[in-house]
């Protein structure tokens, strides 16, 4: 009897295992995406997935659905390992009903997030779904807004990370978006909250469905994905990569990997990298890949604001979070999207416990009416209010420029960061020479016999005082000016040395961010 209703447990998942049939599985091949199945297979440790819910039918009879039902009904749930470590994965599974959210499938979405948040381990969802199962309609809204809070109740506690591999339109979108990071493979996946025809009836616009929600549009233009894949395959070997740098859970320090690359390695290429004229750029990527364990940065965001760097790097084999002004882009400006990738990106890094490195070449915020009437104000706030409110260990590095407001924003002293240092080519002032002279001295260039002399000589008088880190360093604003070509020990040791920093916020309900 025990071994028939076993036969018969195995016959009903067997079947289910192949969703919605081989022609439907071909068709998702010929697309260039792998199934449900094969994606949950790619990204854990080989053998390691335990599925649950696997018998799972939906219960709708309305529109003859009651003769069609297939177990599992369109998401493949459960948990496995990654690199050895526990994570809950859901799959949506395109080849049933088109991936479509029913209201028994959200169920089964829920119940692993429930756990996840329970156990303390990330949840990794897989998204490939035509939406709202049509035929269930308000039932499988009440499943989207189900998930929506759980994601909502989850956000901090354990890393949510998803991945667009498919369609995700309507309010599906919303899932994904409150999800710490989002990944989506060139091609084949796309995002919007109304797509191409709607727009077309609605504002007589005529775009693409890639152009509109495709991979690189929100990778580049809106921000709203921070990874782009070009396949199935990268998009789950990049999420492995990025789980690596993470904690399970908010409790849990992230984790730490033996490091072979050696902790005092100096530099002696650093020493004359960074250009001393202010207006020269430089790619910042490569100053924190020499300071990294064995050269290793992982950017997130890459493509997004280019002109601020944000990713994970290693420091004696332990994760630090780096926020970074990009002189090679936009001269590492801060603008809107700037301030609003950094700061998602330090609230994560504080949420999970990961330090974080600032390093700074900043000429200020970007002037422009675009900038003002986009609110600039609103959202550069987003930045400092994330950095002043992070008690992980900060450690600020300024390279060259470190003007204005910028210069409070990026990691100074005065929003209680721990270590501030500076190379000798650092320059702290409220704006630049050339700047500063013609606001202080416009008169008395106007009336000098030879205007340009009078104003070079002001220009160099100025930058004499405040182009160094001198007086920053003098009023303990810098802790120490330390030569470039030891930057990595000195970042090491100081990291080292913060490894049991505490710090908090007063007791309250929670913030209230620039949103
Ligand atoms: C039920 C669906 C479905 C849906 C697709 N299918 N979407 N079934 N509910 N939402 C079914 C199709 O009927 C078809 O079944 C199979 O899945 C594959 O779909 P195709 O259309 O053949 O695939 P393709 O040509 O690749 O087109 C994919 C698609 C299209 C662009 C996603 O299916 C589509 O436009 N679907 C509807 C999208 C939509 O409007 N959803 C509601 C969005 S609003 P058979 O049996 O023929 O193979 C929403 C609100 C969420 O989601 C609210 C949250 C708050």
């Amino acid at each position: 009897m025990g071994n028939d209703v076993l036969e018969r447990v195995e016959q009903r998942l067997a079947k289910g295992r192949l969703g919605g049939g081989q022609d439907k599985i071909d068709r998702q091949h010929e697309q260039g995406k792998l199934t449900a199945r094969e994606r949950i297979e790619q990204f854990l440790d080989e053998g390691s997935f335990e599925e649950t819910d696997g018998l799972v039918e939906h219960r709708c009879s309305d529109f003859g659905m009651g003769a069609k039902k297939i177990a599992g009904d369109g998401v493949v749930t459960g948990h496995g390992r990654v690199d050895g470590r526990p994570v809950f994965v859901f799959a949506q599974d395109f080849t049933v009903f088109g991936g479509s959210l029913s209201e028994t499938n959200a169920a089964k979405i829920c119940k692993i997030m429930d756990l996840a948040l329970k156990v303390g381990a990330p949840v990794v969802g897989l998204n490939d779904s035509g939406g709202a199962r049509i035929q269930e309609g308000v039932g499988s809204l009440a499943g989207y807004a189900d998930i929506f809070l759980r994601n909502t109740i989850a956000s901090g506690v354990v890393p949510q990370v998803s991945a667009i591999m498919g369609p995700c339109a309507g309010g599906a979108v919303y899932s994904p978006a409150i999800t710490d990071f989002v990944f989506m493979v060139e091609q084949t996946s796309y995002m919007f909250v109304t797509g191409p025809e709607v727009i077309r009836t609605v504002t007589h616009e005529e775009v693409t469905m890639e152009k509109l929600g495709g991979a690189m549009t929100h990778n580049s233009v809106s921000g709203v994905a921070h990874f782009a894949a070009r396949s199935d395959t990268e998009c789950l070997a990049s999420i492995r990569r990025l789980l690596g740098f993470l904690p399970s859970n908010n409790a849990e320090q992230p984790p730490a990997r033996a490091c072979s690359d050696p902790l005092d390695r100096e530099i002696p290429e650093l020493d004359g990298f960074v250009p001393a004229d202010p207006n020269k750029p430089y790619d910042i990527t490569t100053l924190i890949r020499w300071a990294a364990d064995d050269g290793d940065l992982f950017q997130v965001h890459e493509h997004f604001a280019r002109n601020l760097v944000v990713g994970f790097i290693r420091l004696a084999g332990r994760t630090v979070g780096v926020i970074a002004n990009q002189p090679a882009h936009l001269a590492g400006v801060l603008d809107i999207n700037a301030s609003v990738k950094g700061a998602r990106f330090v609230r994560f890094c504080d949420a999970f416990n990961i330090p974080l490195w600032i390093v700074e070449d900043v000429p200020g915020f970007l002037p422009g009416t675009a900038q003002e009437w986009g609110g600039i104000i609103r959202h550069g706030a987003k930045l400092l209010y994330a950095l002043a409110e992070a008690t992980v260990p900060k450690v600020t590095v300024i390279t060259r420029k470190a003007y204005g407001g910028a210069y409070c924003v990026m990691g100074s002293k005065h929003i209680r960061t721990d270590v501030n240092l500076a190379f000798p080519t650092a320059e702290i002032a409220v704006m630049g020479p050339h700047g500063a002279v013609n606001i202080l001295y416009r008169q008395e260039i106007q009336k000098a016999a030879d205007a340009e002399a009078r104003r070079a000589e002001l220009v160099a008088e100025y930058q004499e005082k405040f182009a160094n880190p001198f007086v920053a360093a003098e009023k303990g604003y810098i802790d120490e000016v330390v030569l470039p070509r030891t930057l990595r020990r000195k970042l090491v040791a100081a990291f080292a040395l913060l490894a049991t920093k505490r710090d908090t916020m007063p007791p309250k309900k929670h913030g209230n961010i620039p949103l």
